[in-house]
């Protein structure tokens, strides 16, 4: 639906959102199913409560809210009232939802100076932060959302976006304003391998997979060798990297 910012606003306030935001959340979740129904979730700047309230309904898993502002009270949404980007913080927020989050979503802004390149480079300040918090916080395999404004950093983010998750969106939801310079980088499959494509390393084969690949094992990260056996020693180059295990060829 193509809605102008004021007919957004009209349709949240209808729909009981506390924000017009929601409908972006939704839209990311229409086009790339981002959270599934047992999810636990973890939304950086989440107030009013929007998109909390959109996570709600979305999963059965936990919820919780980080915001410097106040959030009213959500039922069945735990809220932290703290600075997301300050390290020692997030103890709090992932209690409720036991250790880790699947899915980490950031829709938080800075405070705008009105000075494009100021504010341009503290959104991706906050956007890595972002990233950061996917370090301790997120499960391998989960996803994170995450808003920044165009602008020279960002190609740059989007690389390193890129190299912690296995499939990278940039996307504009038809909820942002026409002329806004936000886009969110939607990111799935939270790799945490010990290796890189293009790592170069010496292993040893140690098991036969189900389709006949040889085996190999980083601390516990499973390698794909295609064409070997078990018992020998070689030097191989990682060719692809997924969330849980990885391909190799011998060199
Ligand atoms: C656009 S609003 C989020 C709207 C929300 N997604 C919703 O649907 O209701 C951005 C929020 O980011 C918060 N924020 C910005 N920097 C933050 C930080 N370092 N730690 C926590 N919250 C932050 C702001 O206080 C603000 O409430």
């Amino acid at each position: 639906m193509n809605l102008d910012r004021d007919g957004w606003y009209r349709r949240a306030k209808r729909e009981g959102y506390r924000a017009r935001s929601a409908y972006k959340l939704k839209q990311i979740q229409d086009r790339f199913h981002v959270i599934d129904d047992q999810d636990d979730v973890l939304d950086l700047g989440a107030a009013p409560g929007g998109w909390l309230q959109v996570a709600r309904d979305l999963t059965d898993g936990g919820v919780v809210g980080f915001d410097l502002r106040p959030i009213e009270p959500l039922e069945d949404v735990e809220t932290v009232r703290a600075d997301f980007t300050r390290k020692g913080v997030l103890e709090e927020a992932l209690g409720p939802l036991g250790g880790r989050a699947d899915v980490v979503l950031c829709d938080a802004s800075p405070d705008l100076s009105g000075n494009w390149s100021v504010d341009h480079a503290r959104s991706v300040s906050l956007a890595r932060s972002a990233l950061s918090v996917c370090e301790e916080a997120l499960e391998p395999g989960g996803n994170l959302v995450v808003k920044v404004f165009q602008g020279e950093g960002f190609p740059g983010f989007l690389d390193e976006v890129k190299r912690s998750f296995s499939r990278v969106n940039g996307f504009s939801p038809e909820a942002s304003r026409k002329r806004s310079a936000e886009m969110y980088v939607v990111a799935r499959g939270y790799v945490t391998a010990p290796v890189r494509e293009g790592d170069v390393l010496r292993v040893e084969i140690v098991d036969t997979g189900s389709e006949g690949d040889g085996v190999a094992r980083v601390d516990d990260f499973v390698l794909f060798v295609p064409g070997t056996d078990v018992g020998e020693e070689l030097e191989v180059e990682v060719i692809e990297v997924r969330a849980r295990f990885g391909f190799a060829e011998e060199l």
